[in-house]
């Protein structure tokens, strides 16, 4: 989502603001721009890329002060005029802003029956206004933020300056991440700490409701009740995003690659010196709970789908796994003695961070599950287990849903002391491997003959379902081929009349106790025309399967075998002539609900 990064003090503040605005890419965006103070306020903004924006920005800007943003659309259509930085009516407020304004239309007819016209159709471009509007009365930005704050409903993170002061940046902050940099003679702003890490260590994280200003030598906050305070500077471990390909032609795939390293290292970590190594709180919250239940978005969510009948079968313990937005609306929580676990790559998935505030109401113990130290979440949580992935770049989330799967299950072992789930897990990796230098080709070849089809059907059953879940997301996600997924147990209760000639039908057969349940399904959708592939582990695979691997414990599908399925939406993606790490509509920090 929108991607914030500002400065001011700099001499030139161009270069800082412009490699931000690349490190921030990842989030996703369809336009960029740019504002600066220079005799009035100056601002560069277009629909594209932050190349083709430093292609229109003037080569030397004389400016100490600074903000940039990465626009996802949400309000109105990614155009140039939609973009962000917003000025307002009079030209005194240029705001960036990252969220969601839920009562945009009735402050919009507020300001209008005062005199306000709009350029844009943006909830942004309001509020820009409506600070005008009460610092105009006041002439005193704090004293208008502390009047504007209370009529804003929504989520935010929004910096920006004024055409009096173009010494002060200002920022306020509610459900949506906003971090200061402090330097030396400067200060920066930033949606993440990773801009800023080459120019500073000491930061400070703004909590929902504060809000307050810089300029080259201050920061200065106030609390959500108006209140200045003090906030001690943290330092913050953070992992450069690479730009570094590695020679790979797409981060995807670079990725995709890495998950065998990346079940080594969450063994080595988690299970060092043939010790778990969880927080023994947590495992003892754990171990108390009657019930446990996940939450989680998209490719977390499935990934919890595993984590949960892991923990049933393993451990003993009843869970229940919600997509988070959906369970927001009946935010029931179940068991007398209830623990909550919340999985998510990014740590900044604003339909968990809503859940998290609600189940805090509740007082229920949280895990978080996660890629990101320090993110949003991961401060709002009980616990953080890192998935210790490194960096996933790549929109499509592959080795970041690997890690989480065998997090879970070395939770699970940590859980009963099971040294038996550190081999289970070790055994995969041979299984990936083999993967990455035997089957490419097949699947590549697979690709080739769905690429053009215009509905592609996953079945499993159990285990094979919960991956089938994830194949078809990948795949209509970077591919946009309309895809289904399907347990093979309801084919029959209705999804079966869409089986037609040449469909093309994937089946995963990698459980064995499913797998006499899903030949028959086999068998229903040939007969009626469609063009079956079957994925197989070696003691359950027939002739003619596509595509047979090593044995492995079958619960580890998510590990062992999930590649099969992001190589398989990688090639459709490629050959398509797709944009295979940043497809369209996407952003890989979905930061607005
Ligand atoms: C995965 O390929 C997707 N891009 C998406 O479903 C993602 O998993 C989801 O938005 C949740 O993100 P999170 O793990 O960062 O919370």
């Amino acid at each position: 989502m929108c991607g914030i990064v500002g400065a001011v003090g700099f001499i030139s503040p161009k270069e800082y603001v412009f490699k931000g605005l690349k490190m921030l890419d990842y989030r996703g965006y369809d336009s960029a721009g740019i504002a600066y103070a220079d005799n009035g306020i100056k601002i560069y903004k277009d629909v594209g890329s932050v190349e083709h924006l430093l292609t229109i920005v003037p080569e030397t800007i004389n400016s100490n002060i600074m903000i940039g943003h990465t626009r996802w659309a949400t309000h109105g259509a990614p155009t140039k005029l939609n973009t962000h930085p917003h000025l307002s009516f009079h030209k005194h407020i240029c705001l960036v802003h990252n969220g969601v304004i839920e009562n945009f239309k009735e402050l919009r007819s507020f300001l209008i029956e005062k005199g306000y016209s709009f350029y844009g159709e943006t909830d942004t471009e309001i509020i820009a206004n409506l600070i005008e509007y009460y610092y105009l009365q006041n002439e005193d930005v704090i004293e208008t933020i502390k009047v504007v704050k209370p009529l804003i409903k929504g989520s935010y993170a929004f910096v920006f300056f004024t055409s009096d002061d173009p010494n002060t940046l200002y920022v306020l902050k509610k459900a949506s991440p906003l971090v200061i940099g402090l330097g030396k003679g400067f200060n920066l702003v930033a949606s993440d700490a990773s801009p800023m890490i080459d120019y500073t260590n000491e930061f400070i994280e703004l909590d929902d409701g504060e809000f307050g200003y810089v300029n080259k030598e201050d920061a200065v906050i106030f609390n959500k009740k108006g209140q200045k305070i003090i906030k001690d500077p943290i330092s913050k471990d953070v992992e450069l995003i690479s730009h570094d390909l590695k020679g790979y032609p797409h981060y995807m795939l670079k990725e995709i690659e890495e998950i065998d390293e990346v079940v080594k290292r969450a063994i080595s970590i988690y299970h060092e010196d043939n010790e778990y190594q969880f927080d023994s709180k947590l495992l003892k919250e754990l171990r108390e709970a009657d019930h446990v239940m996940f939450l989680g978005c998209g490719t977390s969510y499935h990934a919890s789908l595993v984590g949960g009948r892991i923990l049933e079968n393993c451990n003993n313990i009843p869970t229940t796994e919600y997509i988070a937005s959906e369970w927001a609306y009946h935010p029931v929580v179940p068991g007398k003695k209830p623990f909550a676990i919340l999985i998510s790559q990014s740590g900044e998935t604003a339909d968990l961070i809503h859940c998290l505030k609600i189940i805090k109401e509740k007082n229920v113990p949280t895990l978080l599950i996660t890629n990101t130290a320090g993110s949003t979440l991961s401060r709002g949580c009980t616990y953080t287990v890192l998935l210790h992935a490194g960096v996933e770049v790549s929109v499509a989330s592959t080795k970041a849903y690997a890690a989480q799967v065998a997090i879970l299950a070395l939770l699970s072992g940590a859980l009963n002391k099971n040294d038996k789930m550190v081999m289970d897990l070790k055994a995969t990796i041979d299984v990936i491997d083999s993967i990455k230098n035997n089957l490419k080709k097949q699947i590549e070849q697979i690709a080739e003959e769905i690429k053009d089809k215009d509905h592609v059907f996953f079945l499993g059953r159990s285990f094979d379902y919960f991956l089938s879940l994830e194949a078809s997301l990948k795949l209509k996600e970077i591919s946009y081929i309309h895809s289904e997924a399907y347990p093979g147990g309801e084919l029959k209760h209705g999804p079966i009349a869409l089986i037609s000639e040449g469909l093309p039908v994937i089946i995963f057969i990698t459980d064995p106790n499913t797998a006499n349940s899903m030949r028959s399904n086999v068998e229903e959708v040939k007969s009626r025309g469609a063009k079956v592939y079957i994925v197989s582990t070696k003691s359950l695979s027939k002739k003619g399967d596509a595509l047979v691997v090593d044995d492995y414990a079958y619960f580890l599908s998510g590990v062992a075998i999930s590649s099969i399925a992001f190589y398989l939406a990688y090639y459709v993606s490629l050959k398509k002539g797709y944009n295979v790490d940043k497809p369209r509509n996407l952003a890989k920090s979905v930061t607005v609900e």
